[in-house]
């Protein structure tokens, strides 16, 4: 080995590693797929509790991370299964619990009965743990001969690494010392049940000083099954999330109005997009034994409709306008979690989005976006049709094929939206909301930045969704 060389010293072995660390032992086939089980399960157990936390999670921009950590996970998930797949591995068994102690660990962080818990346990203990597992792996298996795997880890290090770095700045804002100390014990819960199994690659030797081989750990906040919280709910910042006083469509398809001040309808229902990530999150933990194919299509999805609400929120901050002053409502996703079964819910997600796709629908919005000379609307329209495309053709994956019948599918989210009761006028005599039009003041907001003086008719403009639904036809069942 002293002595051998490459051609002309170029690096050997495609540049993968030196000729030393191929020389290794590494870990067998059954090691190796061992242990990518464990990392596989931990994806997907953080691709669960992100998801199933989304919606009852206040914080905007946790709701944001969350829909994009699901994401991620999801994406490793597939990858995994696949390289598992290539390893003469059948039956793959890739639903099995790797080990009873991350079993604990992950369903006391999904049972986590608060932000703070809950952004620890993912970004401070889980995700760390999958790093370092994701780590040894590349560090112990032979880089030639299990270079998939190693590719497969690498990628994945990237994005638990982005996640982490998200964790740990925003625990450094919402969780101080004290509070840190408050969770100490369960924190150290969390410790035991990684020590008991070894660390998540289950390498390390099993047991710790407070807890020692053979002693299982107890659970706390997972005695009992977690049932999961699908009633959305929102920060601050959304003061009036029953408001439905802004008809956005109506103006939109109103020839009578000019692109510009349309531009201000299509950010505000670009950042009420956050009610869609809401609403496929209990679609999502609502529908179970479907292949895992469904959960990553419809988790990209629902990242997709996050990034959607950003480009809004974005759009506004670009205007210098505070967002806060328009009254983004939650009311389609409460209703949809709340009234209807999964496929109900998403029979009424497939029939909006085939409706988008006519010439009327995104086509329209990037026209309106082109013809307002406010390029970031054009820019985001554009993908959010490009978006919405896709999104049509998982409807066709996954909702359609339920139905012989490509019209009864539609006609069938047509009549699951149509029994959607929206309580308009209840909320009102509740003192929910007063549905105050606040349009006249986002519209002349936005004409002080652009040094025009208001119009008249467009400041007028007082539609609201009283009786007209976002397809434009009319609520039946409007109370
Ligand atoms: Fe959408
Ligand atoms: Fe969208
Ligand atoms: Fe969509």
């Amino acid at each position: 080995m002293q002595t051998y060389q490459s051609y002309k010293n170029i690096p050997s072995l495609a540049g993968i590693c030196t000729m030393r660390d191929a020389m290794k032992a590494g870990l067998s086939v059954e090691e190796c797929v061992t242990r990518l089980k464990r990392c596989h399960y931990a994806f997907k157990r953080l691709h669960q509790i992100l998801t199933a936390r989304l919606t009852a999670e206040p914080i905007y921009e946790l709701k944001m991370a969350f829909s994009l950590h699901a994401h991620y996970c999801a994406e490793h998930v597939t990858a995994l299964r696949k390289r598992v797949g290539e390893m003469r591995e059948p039956p793959l068994g890739l639903d099995a619990i790797p080990d009873t102690h991350l079993e604990i660990f992950f369903d006391e962080i999904l049972a986590a009965p608060t932000t703070e818990e809950l952004l620890l346990g993912i970004y401070e203990k889980a995700l760390p743990a999958l790093k370092g597992a994701l780590a040894v792996h590349m560090q112990d298996t032979n880089r030639l001969a299990d270079h998939p795997s190693v590719r497969i880890c690498k990628f994945a290090l990237l994005e638990v690494n982005e996640m982490i770095d998200f964790g740990k700045k925003t625990i450094e804002q919402l969780i101080d010392e004290d509070a840190r100390h408050e969770h100490a014990a369960w924190l150290n819960l969390l410790d035991d049940c990684l020590n008991a199994a070894g660390r998540l690659s289950g390498t390390a030797q099993p047991g710790t000083a407070r807890l020692q081989p053979g002693n299982s750990v107890q659970r706390r906040q997972s005695v009992q099954p977690y049932k999961p919280n699908f009633f959305p709910k929102r920060d601050k910042r959304f003061p009036d999330p029953y408001n439905m006083a802004v008809n956005a469509e109506v103006f939109l398809y109103d020839e009578k109005f000019p692109p510009a001040p349309k531009t201000l309808m299509m950010f505000y229902k670009r950042l009420r997009e956050i009610d869609v990530p809401e609403m496929m999150a209990s679609i999502i933990a609502e529908t179970p034994g479907k292949p895992w194919a469904y959960y990553a299509d419809m988790t990209r999805q629902l990242w997709d409709e996050a990034r959607h609400a950003m480009m809004g929120e974005v759009g506004f901050v670009a205007l210098g306008i505070d967002w806060q002053k328009v009254m983004v409502n939650f009311t389609w996703s409460m209703a949809l979690n709340t009234q209807l079964k999964p496929i109900e819910r998403h029979a009424v997600l497939y029939y909006i989005e085939q409706g988008l796709m006519p010439k009327n629908g995104k086509r329209f919005e990037w026209e309106v976006g082109l013809a307002s000379h406010n390029p970031l609307s054009a820019l985001f329209q554009d993908y959010d049709w490009a978006d919405e495309v896709l999104h049509a053709r998982i409807g066709r994956d996954w909702y359609l094929k339920e139905f012989d019948d490509p019209k009864k599918a539609v006609q069938y989210g047509d009549e699951c939206w149509s029994k959607v009761l929206m309580g308009w006028e209840t909320w009102r005599e509740k003192g929910l909301t007063q549905h105050r039009n606040w349009w006249p003041d986002l519209y002349k907001e936005a004409c002080a930045n652009w040094n025009i003086e208001p119009d008249p008719e467009i400041l007028a403009y007082n539609t609201s969704y009283q009786t007209v639904r976002a397809d434009l036809k009319n609520f039946s069942a409007s109370a």
